[in-house]
């Protein structure tokens, strides 16, 4: 399968998917790295891995606009799925609509506790045993779509948000490749099918 992934930050995540990609037996290859940040530190690793890279700010746009920008750069990549690692944009309901079943996200929350910002930081005060971080379908709602996969990490007395995100990332890093190489490369894809069907159908 052809992945295009969308960031907007370090590209750790992006970093983990890459390189997992070039293991023997991999199910899909990056096709474009595309970003809202020019100065995504992501973006450089790409370029220096011979990986195509597109970056558009959002600055000044209206969300769709952005959007309809950022999918025509993965079309033209030739990518099937959108792999969504830090990308800080909510999506406009169209776009992932039109990609439902076809669009992954990660998300440093064990869900459905804690959807949106600060993962961490809530789950320190709540006094959780555990945090973690889960691989999910990307659907209208934010960070609400179907689970596909999740890692448990331990909260430390002394940790604190940022010492608890750095391990997060470190599990997200082995979490992600694995999903993702098993959600592609599944055998049976009914909702591939289904909209072949929906297409012949028109
Ligand atoms: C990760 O913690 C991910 O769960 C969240 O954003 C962060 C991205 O980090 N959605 P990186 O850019 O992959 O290092």
């Amino acid at each position: 399968a052809k992945v295009a992934v969308l960031i907007s930050g370090t590209g750790t995540n992006m970093a983990a998917l890459l390189y997992a990609s070039r293991q023997p037996g991999s199910a899909y290859e990056i096709v474009l790295v595309a970003s809202n940040r020019a100065e995504a530190a992501g973006l450089a690793l790409a370029e220096a891995e011979g990986i195509a890279t597109f970056a558009r700010p959002h600055k000044g746009m209206e969300r769709a606009d952005h959007d309809a920008l950022m999918e025509q750069a993965v079309l033209d990549a030739g990518a099937d799925y959108i792999v969504l690692a830090g990308y800080m944009r909510i999506l406009s309901p169209e776009f992932t609509e039109r990609w439902h079943g076809r669009m992954l996200n990660i998300h440093p929350s064990l869900l459905p506790k804690y959807r949106g910002l600060e993962t961490h930081k809530r789950a320190i005060e709540a006094g959780d045993p555990v945090a973690g971080a889960s691989v999910h379908l990307v659907s209208s709602e934010l960070d609400a779509g179907e689970v596909l996969g999740q890692t448990e990490v331990a909260i430390r007395a002394d940790d604190t948000a940022e010492t608890l995100a750095e391990r997060v990332k470190l599990a997200e890093h082995q979490l992600y490749p694995r999903v993702v190489n098993e959600y592609v490369g599944r055998i049976f894809d009914g909702e591939w099918l289904l909209g072949q069907l929906r297409d012949l159908a028109l």
